[in-house]
């Protein structure tokens, strides 16, 4: 079996994260902030301690503002819902996963805010923040984007965004659900407010976890309510960060296979990882232009994910032959419709293959012999 569908969870899971998650089944799993006793106490280390991880590794150097969460796509509900008012509009690129668009049009329908896309495709940093300074508005309250998109290798230019957002006091909000482990990330430099970040993709960890780390700038209020451990006479959630954001049991043995995953890529190293992922795009490229016949989307981002279709013939099918030569893809539109239409792939979408930190170029070697026999 050869994996190429790590932007949609990365496997093999590192060992490390595996570990980790064995260690807290079998030796920490107690309930943190929920009980008088050492191993709610030692599970109450544990996470913090995973907090203080994602904290210096994010740049962030708060871990009480580091939230975790179930998922990426939850994360980014909390911020969206947390900090938009009655009103707002809000700037989001045209490379936007549902994640983003869904919650905006959600908060369209019940909450009245606007927002508009602002293109990013072939332009410079420059030539993205004149997108958005044009598309500003008296309301505008926030910059939402993607780091790294997830149907190409395209990654925006954060800084500049973060900066220009700062300058003009703005939100700026990331999805960071393609980067983190991929690119490197710091939310200080960046001047990110919220960012969003899953455990199971670059971060080699495993479902069930996600993260919101928040920038002191921002408050939100809270979307969901319910136990914290902390001021139970209360009838609202505590004012301390990060238990205002975390009602109910915590994801305790994904948080500490998060913690295995993230040892694991800060030794690899994200500059090594995204080197390695360039390669990778560079050989698969290189040898799917040379068969003919393919079309490859936004071929000149090289990076983690590399989208392409075979010209005439839907998506899907073109994902079947591979999945029967024990090679896994996505094929389809990848919950990112605006970016489709974008990169003008055909209405049916195109197959992802998706780099991670385990892939090798005899892999990407086996595809090209595996669509060669199948195509020429
Ligand atoms: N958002 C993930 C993907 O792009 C699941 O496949």
């Amino acid at each position: 079996m050869i994996y190429f569908d790590n932007a949609a969870t990365s496997f093999p899971k590192s060992p490390r994260a595996i570990a980790e998650a064995t260690v807290c089944m079998r030796t920490w799993c107690g309930n943190p902030g929920r009980g008088a006793h050492f191993l709610s106490r030692a599970t109450s280390e544990k996470v913090y301690a995973c907090r203080e991880l994602l904290s210096d590794f994010l740049g962030l150097n708060a871990p009480e503002r580091i939230v975790f969460t179930q998922n990426t796509t939850f994360a980014l509900n909390m911020a969206l819902k947390g900090a938009l008012r009655h009103g707002d509009h809000v700037l989001c690129s045209e490379l936007e996963h549902n994640a983003v668009l869904r919650p905006l049009h959600a908060l369209q329908q019940e909450r009245g805010i606007s927002f508009d896309t602002f293109p990013v495709l072939g332009r410079t940093a420059e030539q993205i923040l004149q997108e958005i300074t044009t598309r500003i508005k008296k309301n505008t309250a926030a910059v939402v984007c993607l780091h790294a998109s997830n149907i190409c290798s395209l990654s925006l230019p954060l800084s500049s965004i973060g900066a220009f957002c700062r300058a003009r006091g703005l939100l700026f909000m990331v999805d960071a659900a393609q980067s983190a482990g991929h690119l490197p990330i710091d939310m200080h430099t960046m001047q990110i407010d919220a960012l969003a970040v899953p455990a199971h993709k670059g971060l080699l960890g495993i479902p069930g976890c996600g993260v919101l780390a928040l920038g002191e700038r921002i408050s939100l209020s809270t979307l969901i309510e319910g136990g914290s451990g902390v001021n139970s006479l209360s009838r609202t959630m505590p004012e301390e960060f990060p238990e205002r954001f975390e009602a109910g049991t915590l994801p305790v043995v994904a948080i500490a296979g998060l913690c295995g995953g993230i040892s694991h890529v800060m030794e690899l190293g994200s500059t090594e990882l995204e080197n390695r992922a360039k390669r990778l795009f560079f050989a698969a490229r290189e040898r799917i232009e040379a068969l003919g016949g393919f079309e490859i989307y936004e071929p000149t981002a090289a990076g983690a994910v590399l989208l392409f279709n075979k010209i005439g013939m839907p998506s899907t099918e073109l994902a079947r032959i591979l999945d029967k030569a024990g090679i896994c893809t996505r094929a389809g539109l990848h919950c990112a419709p605006l970016a489709h239409q974008a990169l003008k792939t055909p209405t049916g979408g195109a197959v992802r293959l998706s780099f991670g930190a385990f892939n090798t170029s005899a892999e990407v070697d086996v595809l090209w012999r595996v669509l060669q026999h199948e195509f020429c």
